[in-house]
C-alpha cells in the first residue's frame, strides 16, 4: 500500500504534467515521465545536473542529453504510437518504492490487438545508467518493427545546446557524442540493445540521432522483449574519454544482465527508504503524497557529488534555468539534514565552493563580502536575468529586481551553514569554508546597510523580501531579521574559532582582513532595526509602508486581471499597490524564529496575512502549515500540508509567469511537505543533539512513525494521538 502512482487512461492534456509526475532520476540526471515514443514535441528529456550552456544571447540553462530510451513501434509499416492512434487500454505508473516507471498500452489495430509493456529505471547504483525493458505482443501474426536508439534531437527551451555531433555504431553499441556550445564540454550517450528473439536489424543514422530498426514477424500472443542499457557521461564527471566511459558502464551492466542490474538498483532504494520513510496510518492519500514528496527529493539528491546542489525545478527540465535558489537551503535542506546528512553536506559544500561567485556579485554592485546569486549556476554566477517576466500585452520584457534586491539569499546561505553546524555538531564544516561563507555574508550585509543618524539605527533599504510582488521596499521584517541572524552567527562563529581553534581563527582573520569587521559587526547587530509586533494589534508590518497599501481581497485583485497570465508584481502588477502578497513572508520569519515570539503574535499574524496571501509560489503553503502547528492548530495546518504534498501529483501549480513557462517539479514544496509532517505535526526539534517531539497530529491520522539521524545515531520516532516514543536504534 501507498507506493504506486498510477493513471489508467490516456489524456493528451496531461502529457506535460505527467512528464513531471512520473519522473525518475538519481541526482545525476532526471528522466522525464514521458512515454517511449515521445520526442521533443512531448517534452521528453534526460536532464543533466550541473552542466549548463548558453546559446547566443539567451538564458543559460542545463543540458538535456540525447534520449537513449527512445522506442517506437510500427505495425505492417505504419507507426503505432499513442499520439497517432487512441489506445483501448493504457496505464502509466510509477513505483516510488523502487524507482521504476511502467507503462502498458493496448491498441486495437486492423491486425488485431497490439500490446506494449515497458519498465524503466535510472540506476541508483551507477548514476550514469538508464535501463529499459520493452515488450510487445500481438493478437495475430503480423510484421512489426521497433525503432529504438538514441534520439539526439532533444527538447530545449533556449537551445540547441549541443553541436558537433558524432553518431556511430561499433559492433553492438551505438553512440552519440557532441560538444556543448558555450564551454565545449564533451557529452556522450551510448546504448546497447539485447533481445531474445530473431529479427532483422538495421541501423538508421541522422545528423544527431542513431536508431536500430528491429523488424520481425510475430507469432500470436508471444512476448517479444528488448533490453536496453544506456549510459550518459560528460567531461564534467571527471571523465577523460566520455565515450569510453559510457561503453564501460553499459558493458558492465549488460554482462550482469537486466535482472541483476534491476535488483541492485532496488537494493539502493531500500536503503534510501530505510533512512527516510515516514509511515502515516489513518490516511492512505496522505501516506502516498508524503512518500511521493520524499521520492521527488530522493531522485534529485546529489548523493554522488559534493559539487552539486538542487535546482528549484529539480531535474525536471530547463525551467528556471536549472538554477539553484534559496529553495534548497530553506526548504529542502532540513529533510536531508535529518535523513541523509552526507547529502546535506554536499548541498552546503556547493555554496562554499561558489563563494567566489558571490564575492564577485557583491563587488559588481559596489559592496563588500558575499552576495550570493539569486539563481546560481555551476560557479556561483547569477543566471537571473534582468527581465524575468514578459508583459503579456506588449510582449516586452519587464525589468524585475530579483537578482539585484533579494539580498536575503545570502542570509539563507548563512542560515544553512550555521544550522547545519548546530545540527551535526561538526566543526569541520566551519573550518572547511563554512565560517568563511558566514563571515563574508555578514560583511556584505554590513556594507549594504544604511546607518540612519536621526534614528540611531541601521536600516536595510531597497530590497525584495520573500514576497516578490512588492519590489524595492525598505526594512522588510523577514530580511532584517535574517540579517540580524547572520551577524549573530558570524560573531558566534568567530567566538567559537577563537576559543577552540585559534590557529584557524588567526588564519581566517588574516586571509579575509577581518579584524576591523568584528567591531563593525558588534555595532551592526546592536543597532540593526528589526520590525517588532505592534503593541495593540500584535501585527508585524511586512515592510515600511505596507500598512498604507490598499487593503482588498484576493478575489478583488484577481478580478482586476485582464489576462490570466499577467504578472501580479513589479511596477504595474495588480497586487503591487495592494496588501496581497505572493507567499509567506512575515509568517516565514515567525516560523524560523518561533522561540522569540509569543503564540498570540504568531496567531494574529497568521490570521492577518493568510487571507492576503496568494500562495502564488509553491514555497508558501508549507510555511503556513508549519506556523499553524506551532500555534497548536493542526486543523489549520492540515489543508496546507495537503496542498504542498500534492503539488506534483495534481500538477496544479502555476505554469506561466507572464508568458514564460515555469512548469516542472517543485522540490521546495516536496521538502515543505516533509517539514510540515515532521517538524510540524510531529513537532520534532533537535537542539544540541537533544531530540524532543511535541506532536499534534491531524485528526484523521492515527499514527505516524519515522526515522532520523542525529550526530551519527539513528532514532525511531513513533507517535499516536495519546502517546509517543523516541527510540535509539
Ligand atoms: C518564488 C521564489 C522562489 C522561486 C523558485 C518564485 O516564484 O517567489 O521565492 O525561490 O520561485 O522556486
Amino acid at each position: 500500500m501507498g507506493w504506486i502512482i498510477e493513471e489508467n487512461k490516456f489524456d493528451s492534456n496531461n502529457i506535460v504534467s505527467n512528464g513531471n509526475k512520473f519522473m525518475t532520476g538519481n541526482g545525476y540526471m532526471g528522466y522525464r515521465g514521458t512515454l517511449e515514443e515521445y520526442t521533443k514535441k512531448e517534452l521528453a528529456a534526460c536532464n543533466l545536473a550541473g552542466l549548463y550552456d548558453r546559446q547566443g544571447d539567451s538564458w543559460r540553462e542545463p543540458i538535456n542529453a540525447p534520449n537513449a530510451l527512445f522506442a517506437a513501434l510500427s505495425v505492417e509499416g505504419r507507426e503505432l504510437g499513442i499520439m497517432n492512434m487512441a489506445p483501448i487500454e493504457h496505464s502509466q505508473s510509477l513505483d516510488i518504492k523502487n524507482g521504476i516507471h511502467k507503462r502498458c498500452t493496448v491498441w486495437d489495430t486492423e491486425y488485431g490487438k497490439v500490446k506494449i509493456t515497458s519498465e524503466r529505471f535510472v540506476s541508483l547504483t551507477d548514476v550514469h545508467m538508464l535501463c529499459l525493458k520493452y515488450t510487445v505482443s500481438t493478437e495475430r501474426t503480423c510484421n512489426l518493427a521497433i525503432k529504438t536508439g538514441i534520439d539526439g534531437d532533444v527538447w530545449d527551451i533556449n537551445g540547441p545546446h549541443l553541436e558537433e555531433y558524432t553518431v556511430e555504431q561499433e559492433k553492438s553499441l551505438i553512440k552519440v557524442s557532441a560538444l556543448t556550445q558555450e564551454l565545449k564540454v564533451p557529452v556522450a550517450v551510448a546504448e546497447i540493445c539485447e533481445r531474445t528473439f530473431e529479427a532483422e536489424e538495421s541501423i538508421v543514422k541522422t545528423e544527431k540521432s542513431i536508431f536500430r530498426n528491429i523488424a520481425f514477424k510475430t507469432e500470436p500472443k508471444v512476448q517479444y522483449t528488448i533490453y536496453k542499457y544506456a549510459s550518459v557521461w560528460t567531461e564534467n564527471d571527471g571523465s577523460k574519454n566520455v565515450l569510453e566511459d559510457c561503453c564501460l558502464s553499459i558493458l558492465r551492466a549488460s554482462s550482469m544482465g537486466y535482472e541483476k542490474v534491476y535488483s541492485e538498483h532496488i537494493e539502493q532504494w531500500k536503503d534510501r527508504w530505510e533512512a527516510s520513510d515516514v509511515l502515516i496510518e489513518g490516511s492512505d492519500e496522505d501516506q502516498l503524497s508524503l512518500r511521493y514528496s520524499i521520492y521527488q527529493l530522493q531522485i534529485i539528491a546529489p548523493m554522488h557529488s559534493s559539487k552539486l546542489s538542487i535546482p528549484a525545478r529539480g531535474l525536471s527540465g530547463q525551467t528556471y534555468k536549472g538554477a539553484i535558489f534559496w529553495d534548497t537551503e530553506m526548504f529542502m535542506l532540513p529533510f536531508f539534514l535529518h535523513t541523509a546528512p552526507e547529502v546535506a553536506r554536499n548541498l552546503v559544500n556547493y555554496r562554499i565552493r561558489t563563494l567566489e561567485g558571490a564575492r564577485k556579485k557583491a563587488e559588481f554592485y559596489g559592496f563588500k563580502g558575499a552576495f550570493y546569486a539569486w539563481e546560481s549556476h555551476e560557479n556561483g554566477e547569477d543566471a537571473c536575468s534582468d527581465f524575468n517576466v514578459t508583459d503579456v500585452f506588449t510582449g516586452r520584457p519587464v525589468k524585475t529586481y530579483f537578482k539585484d534586491k533579494q539580498v536575503h539569499i545570502s542570509a539563507a546561505i548563512s542560515y544553512a551553514v550555521w544550522e547545519t553546524y548546530k545540527f551535526t555538531g561538526d566543526v569541520s564544516l566551519l573550518l572547511n569554508g563554512g565560517a568563511e561563507v558566514i563571515l563574508e555574508c555578514a560583511r556584505f550585509f554590513y556594507s549594504y546597510a544604511y546607518f540612519k543618524e536621526d534614528k540611531n539605527r541601521y536600516e536595510i533599504l531597497d530590497v525584495i523580501g520573500p514576497d516578490e510582488y512588492h519590489e524595492r521596499v525598505n526594512n522588510n521584517a523577514y530580511t532584517n531579521k535574517m540579517i540580524y541572524y547572520t551577524a549573530d552567527a558570524a560573531l558566534k562563529t568567530l567566538e567559537l574559532l577563537k576559543k577552540e581553534y585559534i590557529k584557524d581563527y588567526q588564519e581566517l582573520i588574516a586571509k579575509l582582513d577581518y579584524s576591523k569587521e568584528i567591531n563593525n559587526l558588534i555595532k551592526f547587530k546592536e543597532k540593526l532595526y528589526v520590525p517588532e509586533p505592534d503593541e495593540n494589534t500584535l501585527l508585524i508590518e511586512q515592510f515600511d509602508g505596507y500598512n498604507r497599501l490598499e487593503d482588498c481581497s484576493l478575489d478583488e485583485v484577481r478580478s482586476r486581471l485582464i489576462n490570466p497570465r499577467e504578472y501580479w508584481g513589479g511596477g504595474h502588477g495588480v497586487s503591487s499597490t495592494t496588501k496581497i502578497i505572493k507567499q509567506a513572508d512575515v509568517v516565514l520569519m515567525l516560523y524560523l524564529f518561533k522561540n522569540e515570539y509569543s503564540n498570540e503574535v504568531k496567531k494574529a499574524n497568521w490570521e492577518y496575512y493568510e487571507p492576503r496571501t496568494e500562495h502564488g509560489s509553491s514555497l508558501s503553503p508549507c510555511i503556513y502549515s508549519l506556523l499553524s502547528c506551532e500555534i497548536g492548530n493542526s486543523e489549520w495546518a492540515y489543508p496546507f500540508f495537503v496542498k504542498t504534498s500534492n503539488v506534483d501529483l495534481t500538477g496544479d501549480s502555476k505554469q506561466f509567469a507572464g508568458s514564460i513557462y515555469i512548469g516542472g517539479t517543485h522540490p521546495a514544496a516536496n521538502g515543505g511537505a516533509w517539514m510540515s509532517a515532521i517538524l510540524g505535526f510531529a513537532g520534532l526539534k533537535v537542539e544540541n543533539g537533544e531530540i524532543s517531539v511535541n506532536p499534534n497530529l491531524p485528526e484523521r491520522w492515527k499514527r505516524m512513525a519515522f526515522k532520523i539521524i542525529v550526530r551519527g545515531e539513528k532514532y525511531l520516532v513513533d507517535i499516536t494521538h495519546d502517546n509517543f516514543q523516541v527510540t535509539k536504534l
